[in-house]
């Protein structure tokens, strides 16, 4: 990029950015018009109820017609909508608009006749079939409103979903499928609805052939079978602020926070990124290769492409072993990619299993615009390698589940700035960003603080948590009062370059996947031999962090260690599920924690990872620090000093 280009392009950016801040109405009533309304809005930002802020007020809309009907009725019928993938499942086909319409009407006509109506809620614990999008579909169609949950959580985390959720139907498959083998979901689910208070009157599941399912009579319902005897719906008009959505995610204690999303700022917000940040119009493909269950697959697998009349590509499969590292590029040539958007951890296990990027080169990738990351820092090694191997621009972007689109971004469809490398770019037009420090007050350019998000938050990020505005305001807004605490921290450089650098709070990252310390620590504590237990995330070369536990045992427990190690990781897998990825566990003594009480599991991350770190003035018991070590040191970690000896023999 010249020096020019650089200069307008970020001055352009700037002043997108100043634009949102100062004409808030202005620049969200012109965006509104990239979507159908059935009624236009009253208000644009309607701060009557602040901090509650609420978007569109008085305005109606139907977010299913808007994603699907609209493209029908204007021409788009032929095109496809949806290009489903399955290495794992060895299918691959295409559904147009027309017979997207036609699916999404008629589940929606299932759902009306067992009684979901407007305001209902609905689970969706599906795999990443073509099905699960026309789940989420057929409830914006009829006003119910939907929650996804991820296919790799365990029993217990379905059944805490459904309760809080109340749910008066549940859509799932017989099974998912992984590299190591089929998932049979059907029994995670059974054993999710026993578990729950809440019961569940209804029950739609969608047969896969590599599993059979049991259905239970008089609350299960096939697919097909349902679906064939079914009518259609249309859509309803919904206002702007009616919920769309509740996605369950992470918070700091064991119980998830539903995040819940409207109808109008969300399709709002998401019609205008696909075009400003991601350059993708109708009629031109778009895939983010990631899972229906997060936020990422909500918004860039099912919600924006469709919003816009793109192609979505819908991927069941992984970046590696499905067959090859070469999966991606592949199916990117094959489908005329334009914009592809995938975690850091995918590039990093394709590097890993292709060094060389051979695998890429040996497609022709004329198609691709750019790459996007986002769901865990991206480190600059990452980043240059994608780019060397690519060849194209790999444009790293932040946010989170809450956002629902991108907080910071490179607006790759209309003033692209050049990349440097461990920054997300700028802030998105819509967010005020800034650094505050303890005592909040704004710090200067390049001094770290803790992340904050100026209120109101633009249109499309959530209205609150589900029945719970108290632990919204708790959690988010009351650290800063009139700042939404984003809970990570950075900086912002002297041009305004935001750089993303680690979380403020007990939640790690795993492959991109957001989990609780907390819940781990929930679980292991659930082991009678157990007293106390810390859990840390620790680096890792491929998942970025991985989860790792420290365990006092009772006193006069005798359990041999290896026996208790696999339980206790035997026990995680099964409470929270595969996706947690816990394998690393050690018993110690006892835990370093203040006079007061709090565990420093600050600081022992930092002896895990041969971080620099000073014991707090306040440290119980210095001895307690040099146990940890040696555990940490027992599982891998903490290897400085030893790396180091090694290191001086000849
Ligand atoms: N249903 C059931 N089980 C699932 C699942 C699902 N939808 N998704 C993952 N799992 C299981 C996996 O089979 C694995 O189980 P195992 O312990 O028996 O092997 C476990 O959960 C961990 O899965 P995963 O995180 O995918 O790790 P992996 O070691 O199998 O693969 C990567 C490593 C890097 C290839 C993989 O993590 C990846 O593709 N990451 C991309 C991340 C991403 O897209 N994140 C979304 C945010 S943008
Ligand atoms: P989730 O809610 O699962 O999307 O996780 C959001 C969290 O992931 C953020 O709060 C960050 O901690 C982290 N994250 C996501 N994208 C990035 C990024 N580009 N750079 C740094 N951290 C990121």
């Amino acid at each position: 990029m010249t020096e020019m280009t650089q200069a307008s392009n970020l001055a352009l950016h700037r002043q997108l950015l100043r634009q949102s801040l100062e004409d808030k109405q202005g620049f969200w009533y012109q965006a509104a018009g990239l979507l159908d309304w059935s009624r236009p809005a009253d208000r644009v930002l309607d701060d009557s109820q602040a901090p509650f802020y609420r978007w569109f007020s008085g305005g109606e809309l139907n977010t299913c017609y808007n994603a699907v009907d609209r493209h029908v009725l204007a021409g788009r019928g032929e095109q496809t909508a949806i290009a489903y993938v399955s290495p794992l499942a060895g299918k691959e086909y295409s559904i147009s608009y027309r017979e997207l319409l036609a699916e999404v009407r008629r589940l929606a006509g299932y759902m009306r006749s067992i009684g979901v109506t407007k305001g209902d809620r609905v689970i969706i614990y599906m795999p990443m079939v073509p099905e699960t999008a026309f789940a989420m579909l057929a409830c914006a169609r009829i006003g119910a409103v939907h929650s996804v949950v991820f296919g790799g959580f365990a029993a217990s985390e379905l059944a805490t979903r459904i309760e809080d959720a109340k749910p008066k139907l549940v859509l799932s498959a017989s099974c998912g499928i992984e590299p190591a083998g089929v998932v049979p979901y059907k029994p995670l689910l059974d054993a999710a609805l026993d578990l729950s208070r809440h019961k569940v009157p209804h029950c739609l599941i969608l047969g896969r052939s590599q599993y059979q399912a049991e259905l239970v009579p008089g609350r299960d319902q096939d697919w097909q079978q349902a679906l064939a005897g079914a009518g259609d719906a249309e859509c309803v008009a919904l206002a702007a602020t009616d919920p769309l959505y509740i996605l369950y995610t992470s918070g700091t204690t064991g119980q998830p926070k539903g995040v819940v999303r409207d109808n109008g700022g969300h399709a709002v917000a998401l019609a205008w990124s696909m075009s400003n940040i991601y350059d993708i119009g109708a009629g031109e493909v778009f895939w983010a290769a990631s899972d229906v269950g997060w936020v990422v697959g909500h918004s860039y697998i099912v919600y924006g492409p469709l919003l816009v009349g793109a192609t979505t590509l819908m991927y069941e499969g992984k970046p590696v072993g499905t067959p090859d590292p070469g999966a991606f590029w592949r199916t990117i040539e094959k489908y005329r990619v334009k914009s592809f958007f995938t975690a850091p951890t995918a590039i990093r296990a394709i590097k890993r299993e292709d060094p060389q990027g051979l695998y890429a080169a040996g497609h022709d990738l004329a198609c691709l615009g750019a790459v996007f990351l986002a769901g865990e820092r991206c480190d600059p090694d990452t980043l240059s390698w994608a780019t060397q191997t690519l060849d194209k621009p790999v444009i790293d972007h932040w946010w989170q589940t809450e956002t629902g689109w991108p907080v910071a971004a490179n607006l790759m469809g209309v003033a692209p700035v050049a990349i440097k490398p461990g920054s997300p770019a700028l802030p998105v037009p819509g967010y005020r960003v800034e650094v505050l420090n303890e005592q909040g007050e704004a710090v200067g350019a390049n001094v770290p603080g803790n992340l904050v998000i100026k209120l109101p938050l633009p249109p499309g990020t959530l209205c609150t948590l589900w029945q719970n505005d108290r632990r919204y305001t708790d959690s988010y807004l009351s650290m800063y009062p009139g700042y939404y605490l984003t809970g990570d921290a950075g900086y912002l450089d002297e041009e305004g370059y935001l750089y993303v650098m680690s979380r403020i709070d007990d939640i790690i990252n795993v492959a991109g996947h957001r989990l609780s310390t907390g819940r781990f620590e929930e679980v292991l504590c659930q082991h009678p031999d157990v007293a106390e237990a810390a859990v840390i995330g620790v680096e890792d070369k491929l998942k970025g962090q991985v989860p790792l536990g420290l365990v006092v045992l009772k006193s006069g427990v005798q359990t041999r260690d290896e026996i208790l190690y696999q339980e206790l990781i035997a026990l995680v897998r099964q409470q929270i599920g595969p996706v947690a990825s816990f394998r690393l566990v050690s018993a110690v003594q006892k835990l370093p924690k203040t006079r007061s009480g709090k565990i420093l599991r600050g600081t022992m991350r930092k002896i895990a990872d041969n971080q620099d770190y000073t014991p707090p003035a306040t440290l119980e018991d210095p001895l307690s620090l040099a146990l940890v070590r040696a555990a940490l040191t027992r599982l891998g970690y903490a290897d400085a000093l030893v790396r180091a000896s090694a290191e001086q023999l000849p």
